[in-house]
């Protein structure tokens, strides 16, 4: 990686400072210096011009409307490759050989069943609990079932417990389902692939035989390998952040999936289906669009906006065209949801107030229009989310466990409190 130098006057004083390239994308200044030669913190509440680390993994230009995975474009990756393909990519860095694909698929699949008593663990839900809720605890508790991977210094830990993570996810994600909806656990099936396991665990029931659509698995897959990972996003920084104490990787990821549920985040796509609801018809979104414009009221147009594109979401795109295979698979012509959000795209594209402010479909705007059409309440679609993100999790962990350069993430403050004062005895309060 190539250096050169920036120069900073601040406080009165000439700083030179480091500035570091990357391979491709905005090169950045190296201020870890700059409290020590001037006493002054740099401040970005949002991190909007603050990259926290290096990676190699995910790389998205926000104008250009590019996301890559070590190199690869979403696009190819989700149109040639499967989950578990990328899933390798994400962790290993290279595209795996028909062996180590095959290698992968049969470890991951030898993973997907959960201790026993996770059953029980589940019981003491409210059978109404949030999935999200449950995926939150279970996760976390995963630590309390499984010791022999938690040892975060040894490699072979590391990558046990991050094949179990992988593998389990879908698990656990259809046991909360089936608690929610009060039928009996599926177990995992070690013949069905990845996605195909996951439907089964969430759609069969013991009275009758159950058959997965191969259109409704392929798309399931596709809409996995488009959550897979993005670069330093909220829930991502939160793991990296969890993980740079040393904590153990299932508690990192249970706080990943823990900031994932925000509605400004990962809760976007329940929250986006919520407002297509809300709007209910064409004739309504003027209504909506005016109020989303309108800096007095807080709503605003779920599935739309991002921190980094500022051009079409290429995963909206992807997302949009697995809607419309999967409603005609499903034989659903005229979803009303769906002419909802056709024509709300539309409008705001055409809006100046969205146009200005760049303001595309995201992944989230199309996915709950597809989930819910596949059968999932609306409460489990930032679930799907969380199980397909959990490798992106992962492998952005082991980056950042296994850099020589690692220390505890300490984000310093700008202090606007009170100065110091000295304690008032309680007779002399008034
Ligand atoms: C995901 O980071 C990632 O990579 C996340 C993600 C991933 O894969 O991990 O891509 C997944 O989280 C996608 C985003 C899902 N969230 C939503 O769809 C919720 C709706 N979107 C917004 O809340 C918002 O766009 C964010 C949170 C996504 C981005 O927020 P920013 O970058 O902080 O932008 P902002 O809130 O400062 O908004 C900039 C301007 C504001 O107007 P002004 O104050 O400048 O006048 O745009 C307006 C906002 O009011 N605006 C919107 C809007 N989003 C931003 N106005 C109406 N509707 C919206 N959706």
């Amino acid at each position: 990686m190539s250096s050169s130098s920036g120069n900073l006057k601040v406080g009165g004083k000439d700083v030179e400072l480091p500035v570091k390239d990357g391979t491709i994308g905005p090169s950045v200044v190296d201020i870890g210096k700059l409290y020590g030669q001037t006493g002054m913190f740099t401040y970005d509440p949002g991190f909007t011009s603050t990259a926290a680390c290096e990676s190699k993994i995910t790389y998205i230009d926000g104008d250009e409307g590019i996301l890559l995975h070590r190199g690869y474009p979403i696009e190819q990756l989700a149109e040639h490759g499967d989950f578990l393909e990328t899933c390798y990519l994400l962790l290993f860095g290279e595209l795996p050989t028909p062996t180590q694909k095959a290698d992968f698929d049969h470890r991951i699949t030898r993973h997907t069943m959960v201790h026993e008593q996770m059953m029980r663990f589940f019981q003491g839900f409210r059978r109404d609990a949030h999935p999200m809720a449950v995926m939150v605890a279970s996760v976390g508790a995963l630590s309390a079932f499984y010791h022999d991977s938690t040892d975060i210094s040894d490699p072979h830990q590391r990558m046990v417990a991050s094949m179990r993570m992988i593998a389990k996810m879908p698990t656990i994600a259809a046991m909360a389902h089936k608690y929610s909806v009060g039928q009996p656990f599926v177990y995992p099936k070690n013949d069905l692939d990845y996605a195909s396991n996951f439907l089964h665990m969430c759609f069969s029931v013991p009275c009758e035989e159950y058959k997965v659509n191969p259109v409704l698995s392929r798309a399931l897959d596709r809409i996995f390998i488009l959550h897979a990972d993005h670069e330093q996003n909220a829930s991502t920084s939160t793991v990296r952040l969890a993980g740079s104490s040393g904590a153990n990787p299932f508690a990192c990821i249970a706080a990943g999936i823990a900031c994932l549920w925000g509605p400004a985040h990962g809760g976007a796509n329940e929250a986006a289906l919520q407002m297509l609801q809300e709007i209910g018809s064409v004739d309504n979104i003027p209504k909506y669009i005016a109020k989303a414009k309108d800096k007095n009221d807080p709503f605003r147009l779920m599935g739309f906006g991002h921190r980094v594109y500022k051009n079409y979401d290429p995963r909206a795109k992807i997302m949009q065209k697995t809607c419309h295979e999967v409603l005609k698979e499903l034989g659903i012509k005229d979803d009303p949801l769906l002419d909802v959000a056709v024509e709300l795209e539309r409008i705001a594209l055409s809006d100046p107030y969205f146009v200005e402010k760049k303001l595309y479909p995201n992944i989230d705007f199309y996915s709950g229009i597809t989930l819910k059409a596949m059968g999932f309440s609306t409460d489990m679609f930032t679930v799907l989310f969380a199980l397909a993100r959990t490798v992106g999790w992962i492998a952005q962990w082991k980056e950042m466990i296994e850099d020589p350069g690692q220390r505890i993430g300490r984000p310093r403050q700008l202090y606007t409190g009170s100065p110091k004062r000295d304690y008032i005895a309680m007779a002399q309060r008034k």
